[in-house]
């Protein structure tokens, strides 16, 4: 079936919520425009060394209605105006999701309007149809300095790589709502490879982002890590933490200062064997599906050597590539409400007998 969804597009108002894991955020889009995008992040967690689902499910319960609140005023839009509340079914932790579902129905309901489920990979996604006031003006102005610049929206088909906390796909994206996961990971995420590695080496959590700063400083070529053979699309990172913990606890046998004095080049090294893993696999998938336009998604997204190695390749493969803007990189309610805004384009509506899923095929 072939939608136009522009010729559909009227004056829509969608409330987007998210909270799947440890960020309580809420958006207010008018059509596929954002208007406010409120994210309430979770420091409890980082005392524990990893998010701890009962205290994130109390936290989204807190902040839930404040947020909503200052997403609404941000965007200057009354409740009232809404036309839709868009909500993450899943994937997630369930008390956590359970919280912005509750919410959502409420709100769908006292306000006798639609209620759609979003699946939250796939909002991670559809990041980068999300439009801004000023967008036009810098999307013009790159086009013209660099025709193969970010800012602009992937063309269907594209691939992308959707690297977050708790997943690591490859996915083959046919249109706004017909996506289909061409390789996976089959143990641990590409962010739980940097969170845990980080955590081996005694850095806080959440370890991406640190391993990415300590990187810069680094030699990427320091230390080798194993890369994992894995058939076909899918990835495996099991392997890699196992070999970062036995290659620390050698060597700090030896010197018990080992991971102080060489930081820098660990961080580089294992953030360059995880992006290498990433890059064979999308150029694989690339290969095999005949597409140049590729993507990538996900908390993971943010690091700054997967971005610029996926830059390298538009040189190397001449392929378009399309990277989210930092804030649409980690966890956030815009990635929300624009799948929300697609979903109401055809009338795609939960009722109010949805429940949350804490996993969520699509
Ligand atoms: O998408 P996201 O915010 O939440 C999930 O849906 O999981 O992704 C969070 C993940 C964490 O593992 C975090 O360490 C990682 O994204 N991350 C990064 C960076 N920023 C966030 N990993 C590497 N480099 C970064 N700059
Ligand atoms: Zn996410």
């Amino acid at each position: 079936m072939i939608i136009n969804y522009r010729s559909m597009n009227k004056d829509v108002y969608i409330l987007g919520i998210e909270s799947s894991c440890d960020e309580t955020a809420a958006a207010v889009f008018h059509n596929d425009l954002m208007l406010s995008n409120v994210i309430a992040s979770q420091d409890i967690h980082k005392l524990y060394g990893g998010v701890v689902p009962e205290l994130a499910s109390r936290a989204h319960q807190q902040k839930i209605i404040l947020v909503v609140d200052a997403a609404l005023k941000e965007a200057k839009v009354s409740k009232n105006d809404l036309s839709a509340v868009a909500f993450t079914r899943g994937p997630g932790l369930i008390g956590a999701l359970l919280v912005g579902v509750s919410f959502a129905k409420s709100m769908a309901l006292a306000l006798e309007i639609p209620l759609i489920e979003v699946n939250h990979m796939q909002a991670h996604v559809l990041a980068h149809f999300i439009q801004r006031n000023g967008n036009e003006k810098l999307r013009m102005q790159n086009a013209e300095l660099n025709p193969k610049s970010e800012i602009r929206n992937p063309k269907f088909p594209f691939l992308c790589l959707t690297v977050s906390g708790g997943h690591t796909q490859i996915v083959l994206v046919k249109d706004y709502l017909d996506m289909q996961i061409i390789g996976e990971t089959l143990d641990d995420a590409a962010g739980e490879a940097f969170d845990k590695g980080a955590k081996i080496m005694g850095l806080p959590y959440p370890g991406g982002p640190l391993i990415d700063e300590l990187a810069k400083k680094g030699n990427p070529n320091a230390y080798k890590f194993p890369h994992p053979y894995v058939e076909r699309l899918n990835f495996s990172f099991s392997g890699l933490k196992t070999s970062m913990l036995y290659f620390i606890r050698d060597n700090m046998k030896n010197d018990s200062l080992f991971v102080e004095k060489n930081k820098a080049d660990i961080c580089a090294s294992l953030q360059r064997t995880i992006i290498e893993v990433l890059i064979d696999k999308l150029q694989l998938a690339a290969m095999q599906h005949g597409i140049k336009e590729i993507a990538i998604a996900g908390g993971v997204s943010a690091n700054s050597g997967l971005r610029s190695a996926l830059s390298a390749m538009k040189e190397k493969e001449g392929w378009n590539v399309y990277i989210p803007d930092f804030e649409f990189c980690t966890d956030n309610a815009a990635m929300i409400a624009i799948a929300g805004y697609y979903k109401y384009l055809v009338k795609d509506f939960a009722d109010q007998s949805v429940t949350p899923l804490a996993r969520m095929e699509f």
